[in-house]
């Protein structure tokens, strides 16, 4: 079954259990400063999961574009990506196990047609204070045997490899502690629970560098998980888990592993959601795959990422910042590997094979087609000139030990990402000292690699105090934009942190100091009048007809939010907000600065 059928059953079929299906949303988390990306379908519901009541209901289905910056270094094995897309679906304190596990492996079994035979569960085994999940245990028991199957659970795996050989034709429930919980970061008011993954049996032969013997978590790659149902039932307090509210389902399956087993191909890379950019590249290198997994899979997966990157309704360019220093370092990553297996130039072609593939289901990245091609482009272009006479400048040292200063040389001249720098030297078996390099680098610029580089990692969607009410200053804000400026003035992006706002707009040119003062006192004027800030659900078209502002060329739901200030802002949100202005205390802009053509960008803080 090819990734259209898959994608589209998918959704097909759990429409018809009463699911609504919400939209992909942006790669580009807009207020949150903790994650760089998109790393799940959970992103946008952690406050419905939360216990609010969402728009739509409490059953919710959809494909969501993830991209997970902590696996890049795993691409290159056949089964993972930077950027993927994970089908998804949601109880939101509705259905709970029983009807999870019943109707996911109806969807595996019926509509993709997977042996059974083949399915391997794991559960979560429980520890001080949270019962091992002998319900789900029970439930796929049960499963196993309407499909003809008896099904035993195996032995506890508490660590590592077994110490004995597994008979898999009779377990195939296993339970395990940390790989069986889920959470997207550790963060107080981060929403968590056990887990239960599911496993197919590719039938590779174990490899035992992996360990003596295989087990369904095992990373030698014989079994590959395609599904995770996450009983997502509690809050993390500064007194550990507790329980929430609802009891929650909050599913992920991978859409191209699933395409990639449905097949019975022995890479994700061998489907149809990669194959044309795989077979591109066996024809600029005159390569093949099969012979260049590794450098294949690097080029194909990291400018498949940056196409994504590039092409999100809020596209961000390479550079040395946050996720701009992530398509900086997937491109020039894919170069030095499409060098490895004497690749000149790829940009445009490759790209062109990756939108090929998405345009029916992101029309975005056609619409920003000639944006994604002239960027990578002038990235491609840029480090080519300084790419080989890097290499030698590399290939001189001697040491063992690649200093701080020689790593920053060869980041500032020859526009090495460090993290390339590290990949070369570990296979040269050298080491890079990174605290001398971290050094250099604060000495430099003061540019702050750690705080950026902890974002990477992922964490919680920052619904504090202080960054709700920077949000709502921040509709405060477009408003009087609006108001002074005119009505051309549209949001181009926004992002908060607990210190401040960040809001970029169209505008043509910079704003006078009377206006910045003016912009202000208006904001301020609104906070005094001490107004309510209000919440209504609506249709789309209605809350559009009304008035409300929307993010241009975000794709909404049917059913939207729509957050009023008293009569004066109305914007399609997803809040959360103040009750009231006044909450807001006094704003005051700190900086404002070109964000790109006819971009401006606002910085401010509230006191
Ligand atoms: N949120 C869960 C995951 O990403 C489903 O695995």
């Amino acid at each position: 079954m090819n990734s259209k059928e898959i994608r589209n059953k998918f959704i097909t079929f759990y429409n018809q259990k009463e699911h609504k299906t919400i939209p992909s949303v942006s790669l580009i988390p807009e207020n949150d400063s903790t994650l760089l990306f998109v790393n799940s379908g959970m992103f946008p519901l952690t406050q419905y999961l939360s216990g609010e009541k969402h728009p739509l209901g409490s059953r919710l289905v959809n494909y969501q574009r993830s991209f997970r910056t902590d696996d890049i270094n795993d691409v290159g094995d056949k089964r993972h990506t930077t950027f993927f897309e994970m089908l998804g679906n949601w109880s939101l304190g509705d259905y709970f196990k029983e009807e999870q596990l019943n109707w996911w492996f109806d969807f595996i079994i019926n509509e993709i047609g997977l042996d059974p035979n083949k399915l391997y569960q794991t559960v979560y085994l429980g520890n001080d204070s949270i019962p091992k999940d002998n319900e789900s245990i029970e439930v796929l028991k049960k499963i196993y045997t309407k499909h003809g199957i008896d099904a035993y659970e195996g032995k506890e795996m508490l660590s590592g490899s077994p110490k004995e050989e597994i008979d898999f034709s009779k377990f195939k429930i296993f339970s395990y502690r940390d790989k069986n919980w889920w959470q997207r970061g550790d963060a107080v008011g981060e929403l968590g629970g056990p887990d239960s993954e599911t496993f197919y049996d590719t039938g590779k032969e174990h490899d035992s560098s992996y360990g003596e013997f295989c087990h369904p978590n095992c990373d030698c790659g014989r079994f590959i998980e395609i599904g995770n149902s996450v009983f997502m039932q509690y809050i993390k307090t500064e007194d550990g888990w507790k329980e929430l509210k609802n009891k929650n389902v909050d599913f992920g399956g991978g859409l191209e592993r699933l395409a990639m087993v449905s097949v019975g191909a022995s890479s994700i890379f061998e489907t149809d959601l990669f194959l044309p950019i795989i077979s591109k590249i066996e024809e600029l290198s005159g390569k093949k795959y099969s012979e260049n997994v590794v450098s294949f899979e690097i080029i194909a997966d990291h400018i498949k990422a940056s196409c994504f990157v590039l092409g999100d309704v809020r596209g961000v360019p390479p550079s040395n910042k946050q996720q701009g220093y992530f398509v900086r370092r997937l491109i020039r990553r894919a170069i030095v590997y499409g060098r490895n297996i004497g690749i000149e130039s790829f940009s445009v072609d490759l790209v062109k094979e990756v939108i090929n593939i998405y345009k029916e289901y992101y029309p975005e990245l056609v619409d920003n087609y000639d944006f994604v091609v002239s960027e990578i482009q002038k990235e491609e272009d840029k480090f080519r000139k300084t790419l080989d006479k890097g290499l030698k400048e590399f290939n001189k040292i001697e040491s063992d030990v690649i200093s701080g200063k020689d790593a920053f040389n060869l980041y500032q001249t020859y526009g090495f990402p460090i993290e390339i720098t590290e990949e070369l030297a570990q296979e040269s078996g050298k080491k890079v000292d990174m605290d001398s390099f971290n050094l250099e680098m604060d000495k430099h610029k003061g540019l702050s690699q750690t705080a950026s580089s902890g974002m990477f990692k992922g964490g919680l969607a920052d619904s504090d105090d202080l960054t709700t009410k920077l949000h709502t200053a921040t509709h405060i804000l477009l408003y009087s934009l609006r108001n002074i400026l005119g009505d051309s003035v549209a949001q181009r992006g926004s992002n908060i942190t607990k210190e401040r706002l960040r809001f970029d707009f169209s505008f043509e040119r910079k704003l006078t100091d009377e206006e910045i003062l003016e912009v202000e006192k208006m904001v301020n004027r609104i906070i005094a009048d001490d107004l309510e800030v209000t919440k209504e659900e609506m249709s789309l078209d209605n809350a559009l007809k009304s008035g409300a502002l929307a993010f241009f060329g975000e794709r909404y739901p049917d059913l939207v939010t729509v957050y009023s200030i008293s009569g004066l802002s109305r914007e399609i949100c997803r809040g959360p907000h103040a009750k009231r202005t006044s909450e807001l205390g006094s704003f005051r802009i700190t900086k404002q600065e070109s964000s790109g053509e006819g971009i401006r960008r606002i910085k401010a803080v509230l006191e």
